[in-house]
């Protein structure tokens, strides 16, 4: 190969031609390559593109890179495909709320089958960012703010894109990003810094992308942010020391676009061509959209500023995965406009959506048991932004959807009631605008209604990239709304519409009853009519806190205890709070209802003790105390109490689902071991230190009085 060859492999493109009409998802940045895509292509002068789909065009480009290159090398396509294709799945953060990652592997399994039959090799997801602070817009996308969980979901969501074998027509690479540290960004500001301690980085930010590429990921992207002062981009202790040298990764790192580039603003180097050398000597194989490889590397490497063998090296990783997904023996592969057309919006695909929907839902509160509804006899005001609203079904990051034939939620509601005439939809206010004459016409609804359905929330441009938000209120105007219905006097119920946690004020948060409903997809209304109607019983739970203000961001449950934790609401003075709001959340980590209740029994700890090598069984009994069959969500949490280091308050180590018929009754048990229990000392040494240790078996991050167990050892061992 030659050198231009050699970096022809490390560059990736946006699709200049297949743009369609979908919105704008990066910055309009990078060489304008539409007239010269032939050519490029048979110079051999990329791997390939993103963000364009269909299989015919993909075919026919394919076909220049076969018939018409020097080295007939196939060409990649990649593209962000988050959550779902046409077919479009809840947003990742509200299906993480299902707490079942067997469903996200089913989930992301669909989208691989439609976006492959569309044209793609590889995905730029799972993202798999840690979320803390819910003014970051990105929170979204991930898996919310707990590194058990989160590994979890980042492990299912690999394996379900990727599939039975990556060679296989309906798998997709996947790519775990950001690698690393994203969603630590300061004041939850897109692309901002992030400083962390190292032993929050490895505890707390790393633990995702470990058990992603202990599930096979064969690619990462390296993200925008700078770490402690060294850029992603430029992080060869990260990049190069942890991925390649100590975890062993074989797959190839693409960086963020543009991200090289942005080397020279970050400040860490001097021009474009030095940006080149730093990002390729950190270990950034691929350079996305910026054109930075091909235009610099080969001088730099015959000038000997970079030796060949990294480029050599780097050529030969994205080889090999183009290898792995069976390009060379079928570079036709996934481009198939039959498979296209079979495979594209599928029921199988579709009833998953409506499936993955309704277990993405949370029910926040219900007072009085208001819901489920009936489904006649009762007249409803369906009042706010999003109640007959179609375009912000999808959410962010969802370019491929096609929404044509998606379920509103005044679609989703009329369907299943009696007398489709007893629902009255009154939009009220947009969302972040006043209509006028708006709020007259949503109370008057509201008043010849006897229950009212409250449908308010995040338009999709407000959360996502670079939709970061300076407060996690609901705008003024749905505020003000609500504030007037309530006075009405009418039974609400709010159905939240978000792509984080929000922080509920005044008539919202004193609602009867609360719903969390994310973006969900193409099966939106009818999902949320399952679960009012009592089709479904909810049984999701809470990913993210939901704080009591928006002052408490960064907030989550597993923060470290102070020397002045508040732990009496009534002696306020002195203790860690900020003046008018205790440090606590509204809604907690873990918290969701179902429609029935259910009793954890106190848990047992066996001998209570746990030898170094042995294991621990903690049991608890649970039973259906309401009157409906129901879905719990058993969660497993510990804290160490007295450590070398402050340890937080809580760590999830453990989930198991349960559906459970009304009056039965079953034991949970989790096994615990000394792995469970380490950490991170001062000196990174990964170490459980013997003592005492507190274990809750727990509806919610919050809830259950621990039992206390022992691991037995001596403090001095390693
Ligand atoms: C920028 C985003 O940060 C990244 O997640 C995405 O994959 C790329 N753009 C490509 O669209």
């Amino acid at each position: 190969m030659t050198l231009a060859e050699k970096a022809g492999q490390l560059s990736i493109y946006s699709d200049p031609m297949r743009i369609g009409t979908r919105r704008q998802i990066n910055p309009d940045a990078g060489p304008k390559i539409d007239n010269g895509l032939a050519q490029r292509i048979r110079e051999g002068r990329l791997i390939g593109l993103f963000n364009g789909v269909g299989a015919a065009e993909g075919r026919a480009l394919q076909r220049l890179a076969i018939e018409e290159s020097r080295l007939k090398i196939p060409l990649l396509f990649g593209a962000d495909v988050l959550h779902g294709f046409a077919t479009v799945f809840p947003i990742p953060l509200g299906e993480t709320a299902s707490f079942d990652p067997g469903l996200a592997e089913r989930t992301a399994r669909a989208a691989a089958i439609e976006a492959s039959a569309n044209g793609i090799h590889w995905t730029f997801a799972p993202m798999i960012d840690i979320g803390r602070d819910q003014r970051w817009g990105r929170v979204a996308e991930g898996a919310g703010e707990d590194p058990y969980l989160g590994s979890l979901f980042a492990a299912a969501r690999v394996r379900g894109f990727q599939g039975q074998r990556l060679s296989d027509a309906d798998s997709l690479l996947a790519c775990p990003k950001h690698f690393v540290g994203y969603g630590g960004a300061i004041g939850g500001m897109d692309y901002n810094s992030v400083e962390m301690s190292e032993q929050t980085l490895h505890e707390v930010y790393l633990p995702p992308f470990k058990a992603a590429f202990d599930a096979g990921a064969l690619s990462t992207m390296s993200a925008f942010n700078d770490l402690n002062g060294v850029p992603m981009m430029a992080h060869r202790p990260l990049l190069t020391g942890l991925l390649r040298e100590q975890w062993k990764f074989r797959g190839i790192v693409v960086s963020d676009y543009t991200a090289d580039r942005e080397l020279v603003m970050h400040g860490v180097a001097r021009d474009d061509r030095d940006a080149t050398r730093l990002a390729i000597l950190a270990g950034v194989d691929i350079s996305m959209q910026s054109d930075l490889y091909n235009l610099h590397l080969p001088s730099l490497v015959e000038r000997g500023e970079v030796p060949m063998a990294v480029v050599d090296e780097a050529v030969r990783r994205v080889l090999r995965v183009k290898k792995l997904l069976g390009l060379f023996d079928n570079p036709y592969r996934s481009l198939d406009p039959v498979v296209e057309q079979r495979d594209t919006h599928t029921p199988a695909a579709r009833s998953l959506a409506r499936e993955s929907a309704r277990a993405s839902i949370v029910l926040l509160k219900n007072e009085g048991q208001l819901l489920p509804l009936r489904k006649s006899s009762q007249k409803i005001a369906l009042i706010g932004p999003f109640g007959a609203d179609a375009d912000n079904l999808a959410g962010p990051w969802s370019p491929f959807s096609d929404m044509k034939d998606a379920v509103s939620l005044e679609q989703g509601l009329r369907a299943v009631l009696r007398d489709p005439a007893s629902l009255k939809v009154v939009k009220g206010c947009d969302p972040e605008q006043i209509i006028r004459g708006g709020l007259d016409e949503a109370v008057a609804a509201a008043k010849a209604a006897d229950i009212v359905l409250l449908a308010l929330g995040e338009s999709q441009d407000m959360s996502g990239e670079a939709a970061s938000r300076a407060d996690i209120l609901l705008p003024a105007v749905q505020q003000a709304l609500a504030e007037a219905i309530v006075d009405v006097g009418k039974p609400v119920i709010v159905l939240l519409r978000n792509g984080r946690a929000l922080a509920l004020e005044g008539a919202v948060r004193d609602a009867s009853a609360i719903v969390v409903t994310w973006f969900l997809g193409t099966e939106t209304g009818n999902a949320i009519a399952d679960v009012l109607f009592g089709d479904h019983s909810p049984s999701g739970r809470l990913p993210v806190s939901f704080p009591q203000s928006s002052g408490q961001q960064p907030f989550f449950y597993g923060h470290r205890n102070t020397g002045r934790p508040q732990t009496n609401p009534k002696d306020p003075y002195w203790k860690t709070r900020y003046r008018y709001v205790t440090h606590e959340a509204l809604f907690p980590f873990g918290h969701g209802l179902t429609y029935s209740q259910f009793r954890y029994g106190e848990p047992e700890v066996g001998s209570g003790k746990l030898a170094w090598d042995g294991a621990i069984t903690i049991r608890t009994k649970l039973t259906n105390i309401g009157t409906r069959e129901a879905e719990e969500t058993v969660q497993l949490y510990i804290h160490d109490r007295v450590a070398s280091l402050t340890r937080p308050v809580r760590e999830l180590k453990g989930i198991q689902k349960l559906k459970l018929a009304a009056g039965a009754s079953r034991v949970v048990s989790f096994k615990l071991t000394r792995a469970d229990l380490c950490f991170y000392d001062a000196a990174m040494n990964f170490i459980a230190e013997p003592g005492e240790f507190e274990v809750w078996v727990a509806p919610s991050a919050t809830a259950g009085t621990p039992k206390v167990f022992v691991l037995e050892g001596s403090p001095l061992r390693p």
